[in-house]
């Protein structure tokens, strides 16, 4: 579904990187990938991981979004390694632990700017600097939450960021469409990851995700990199500016 593709992800963090679900479920349908990882800390992890793959990585590369010079020396990478690239996953997100466990009414305005700066304005960061690195078609994904649509306690500022994300995911269609670049979201299920993690009581929503969900189960990762590769593939050729939903089904309970 991916053969001849070149795809770049950002960022992987660890092996239940929902980033790493995509690179697998790519990697196993043909591309070609450039892997992300934010620093130092997380570098190592991502080089013994990319080991696993069955196409070597083009490159593997740092990305921290917070450093618009390190967007640039991103696009000059992927231009010295790859030429020119057919995908873009941001995949990545960050807002300070006490704006996830506190009551959103005491967000404080520092806490949001970082939250929505590095979980949100870092899409269109990325768009902007890779499109001159795009090949005639391409598709963009991000990673969305219900907590965007719905209030999850304890989400909070980073539901506020997911909403400012998906409707970016439309304006961004609109922009990147005459230039045939295809940009979607997914909103993917509660997954234990470590950003996951640092939402106070997640645990709780998972276990209620998984009663309440049509499928009675939570999403696997593998099911939200599978959903990645489709909107990168040609198949999904007419799809842009769109929230899919793969979540076991839950967004479409009242009750
Ligand atoms: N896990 C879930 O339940 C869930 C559900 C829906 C959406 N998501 C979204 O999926 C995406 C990936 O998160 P994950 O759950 O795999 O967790 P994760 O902790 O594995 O990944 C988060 C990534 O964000 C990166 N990151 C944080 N600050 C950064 C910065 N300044 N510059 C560059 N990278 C930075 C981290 O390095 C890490 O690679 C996020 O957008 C998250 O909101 C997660």
């Amino acid at each position: 579904m991916l053969k001849d593709k070149r795809i770049a992800i950002f960022n992987i963090a660890n092996k239940r990187s929902i980033a790493w679900a995509i690179a697998q479920s790519m990697d196993a349908q043909g591309a070609r990938l450039i892997l992300g990882y934010q620093n130092e800390r997380t570098k190592a992890s991502v080089e013994d991981l990319s080991k696993e793959l069955t196409n070597k990585p083009l490159a593997i590369i740092p990305c921290d979004v917070a450093y618009q010079e390190q967007i640039e020396q991103v696009q000059e990478a992927i231009k010295a390694e790859a030429g020119t690239i057919h995908g873009l996953v941001h995949c990545l997100a960050f807002a300070p632990k006490e704006a996830l466990q506190n009551p959103y009414l005491f967000t404080e305005r520092e806490d949001f700017i970082t939250a929505l700066e590095i979980s949100t304005y870092s899409l269109v960061a990325l768009a902007r600097g890779l499109t001159p690195v795009f090949s005639n078609q391409g598709s963009i994904t991000t990673l969305t939450y219900y907590g965007s649509e719905k209030v999850m306690p304890n989400y909070n500022v980073m539901g506020v960021a997911k909403a400012a994300l998906e409707a970016s995911v439309r304006y961004l269609a609109y922009d990147l469409g005459p230039a045939g670049v295809r940009v979607n979201a997914i909103s993917a299920g509660p997954i234990n990851t470590v950003a996951a993690r640092g939402v106070a009581g997640f645990l709780d929503i998972l276990e209620v995700h998984e009663q309440k969900a049509p499928l009675k189960r939570t999403v696997e990762s593998r099911e939200v990199g599978d959903t990645a590769a489709f909107l990168a593939s040609d198949l999904a050729s007419g799809i842009t500016g769109e929230v899919i939903y793969v979540d076991t089904g839950y967004n479409i309970m009242g009750f």
